[in-house]
């Protein structure tokens, strides 16, 4: 299976302008890629602007989970699923933080990511959050979620997790969902540690925040994996 590489833009950058520079950028430094999937999940109001081509695949950082009606300020998985996005992540920690997202929430959000036909990332940095953030998904359809391990005090930190942690956490996580569950690492991955992630911890791919902001920095951890 391709390893899986998301960049996680979080609420940057400022200018439209800045995000298509970012991703021409990226897109011109992985052109001779084929055995990455490549995904780039910028602010909503990117999305369009940032069409998905054949290399990259488009994924949205959150979502609501009813598709329309009086809710003002929401954007549906049903709206991201026509603007053609492939992944959702939900449940990230700094959601849960700042906007205190619920463990209900993240199950109707996850449902609703899966009933649109796209694919969730439900973040977590806890094994106990599999069960709570998927208490509403039936058998079948677990084999389609993405699970991604970002331990809090990793993310945007710099200081990542070690190598023995996260391999043994993902041993955990598969314990639960199963030896072919997909599995990323996410927290502090730079061009220096990815391929650890990868080729020691046995992760299918990682969620890449702050140094997916940097074109350089964000094509050398692609290659350092392809
Ligand atoms: P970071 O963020 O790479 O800046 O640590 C990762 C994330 O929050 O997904």
């Amino acid at each position: 299976m391709k390893k899986i590489i998301i960049a996680n833009w979080k609420c940057n950058p400022i200018k439209k302008n800045q995000a298509e520079k970012l991703f021409s950028s990226v897109k011109r430094g992985v052109t001779n890629i084929k055995k990455i999937e490549l995904v780039i999940c910028p602010p909503f109001v990117y999305l369009s602007e940032i069409a998905s081509s054949s290399n990259i695949k488009l994924g949205a950082q959150d979502c609501f989970w009813k598709d329309q009606g009086a809710f003002t300020g929401e954007i549906s998985a049903k709206m991201l699923k026509d603007l053609k996005c492939k992944y959702v992540i939900i449940g990230h920690s700094e959601r849960r933080f700042h906007f205190k997202e619920t463990k209900e929430m993240i199950n109707q959000k996850i449902k609703a990511v899966l009933s649109n036909g796209m694919i969730p990332i439900l973040c977590i940095d806890q094994i106990n959050q599999i069960k709570e953030n998927l208490s509403v998904i039936n058998g079948k359809k677990m084999k389609k979620i993405i699970i991604a391990y970002e331990p809090l005090f990793a993310i945007g930190t710099g200081n990542s997790c070690s190598i023995k942690q996260a391999k043994k956490t993902n041993e955990s996580i598969k314990g639960i969902l199963g030896q072919d569950s997909v599995v990323l690492y996410g927290g502090s991955v730079s061009s220096k540690n990815a391929k650890d992630y990868i080729f020691k911890a046995n992760f299918s791919g990682l969620l890449v925040g702050s140094a997916s902001l940097n074109a350089s920095e964000f094509v050398e951890i692609v290659k350092s994996i392809s």
